[in-house]
């Protein structure tokens, strides 16, 4: 059966999914899955990388073992690079857990969480599954709103959620300002820096929030290897934070160290000390971008000034049915319901892109 089928079948025969007429219809027009520019999801084009996935290949015979030994390295290996201790790790499968797992914390404490309300959504849908208030504070355009959210503060707050590179409008907030308001939210309220998109910020990874794990002790950082390493599939992410709140989280996972597994943790250690694929695939990303930028330039058209592998663009000088258009041409591109009038387009590789600018100039508006 060939993998197109066998997705079609498995989709259709799953009641419990919400299908996609878009997914649908690309999979029955094409012969290859392969041929969909998947420019939704903010994925890696280009990863993983020949050395992860040597290292992979290699460690395959070896799964028949629980291998939670390669946590201890993973971390050790990380902790090394942030001149902090292993246990300041907890290993997820992706990043989601982690914010998943905040979000129940402040959930069962019937607490608050604050974020902004063009933020990345999964500890607001956790929070708010297990009980947490969530407050939305007004962007201050495409970026967050520090001053507002500070200001929003109260007896109830548990959590700050400050998404850096933010996910969708792709603007980031500078390290001196982020560093600046974590220092002057109480000690009381819980600060998640979600850095997903970090190695794509204007420092890249130096711009990271980690400097202030040991000064501060309620700032958890959560970060992922699904970006900029390329390794989405195998689902590696982690929460950097003071070993009282990694142990508090750690009480609540249910894997007790085991996840996500060997061949992630391999994956992510090869991953790791391959940060020339990182230089290459942010290199690769910023040309996709200036790809976008030049047409966007050319045809008018406003999109925000991107840290990140995506692009925040507003649609009114498009067709108002852009979205399922381009998926009519096997091109898939994300509007989430909170996007009143935007599109997010993540950057693939730059011929994709210049095949994007093909599709998107008939329909302009
Ligand atoms: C801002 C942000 N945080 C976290 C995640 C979750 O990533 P993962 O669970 O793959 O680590 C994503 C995924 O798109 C994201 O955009």
């Amino acid at each position: 059966m060939k993998r197109r089928d066998w997705l079609q079948k498995s989709l259709l025969s799953s009641s419990s999914i919400l299908v996609s007429p878009y997914l649908l219809q690309a999979l029955n027009s094409k012969d290859e899955f392969d041929e969909i520019l998947r420019l939704h999801w903010n994925e890696n084009p280009f990863g993983p990388s020949k050395k992860v996935i040597q290292a992979v290949q290699a460690a395959v015979p070896d799964a028949n073992l629980y291998w939670d030994e390669k946590n201890e390295e993973l971390r050790s290996k990380l902790a090394k690079n942030h001149y902090l201790k292993p246990d300041q790790y907890l290993m997820t499968s992706g990043s989601t857990e982690i914010l998943s797992l905040l979000g129940q914390h402040v959930g069962l404490q019937k607490g608050e969480i604050i974020m902004g309300d063009q933020s990345f959504p999964t500890i607001g849908i956790f929070g708010s599954r297990c009980g947490a208030k969530i407050t939305k504070v007004a962007m201050k355009g495409n970026h967050l709103d520090l001053d507002a959210m500070l200001a929003a503060i109260n007896d109830e707050t548990k959590l700050v959620f400050i998404c850096n590179p933010n996910n969708p409008t792709s603007t980031e907030i500078s390290k001196e300002k982020l560093e600046e308001f974590c220092k002057e939210v109480s000690q009381n309220v819980l600060i998640c820096v979600d850095e997903a998109y970090i190695e794509f910020s204007e420092l890249g990874a130096e711009g990271s929030l980690v400097s202030l794990v040991n000064e501060l002790p309620n700032i958890v950082i959560a970060r992922t290897f699904s970006k900029a390493y390329g390794l989405a599939g195998f689902r590696l992410g982690y929460a950097i934070s003071q070993s009282h709140n990694i142990n508090a989280l750690q009480r609540r996972y249910p894997a007790l160290g085991m996840a996500p597994g060997l061949l992630p943790f391999v994956a992510g250690i090869a991953a790791v000390k391959d940060q020339g694929f990182v230089t290459e695939v942010v290199r690769k990303t910023n040309e996709g971008k200036s790809i976008m930028y030049d047409a966007f330039d050319k045809w008018e058209v406003n999109y925000a000034s991107s840290s990140t592998n995506f692009l925040y663009v507003e649609k009114d000088k498009f067709v108002i049915d852009v979205r399922p258009k381009l998926a009519d041409d096997n091109i898939w591109i994300t509007q989430w319901p909170s996007m009143k009038n935007h599109l997010r387009i993540s950057i693939g590789r730059p011929e994709w892109m210049e095949t994007l600018v093909t599709k998107l100039e008939p329909l302009r508006v």
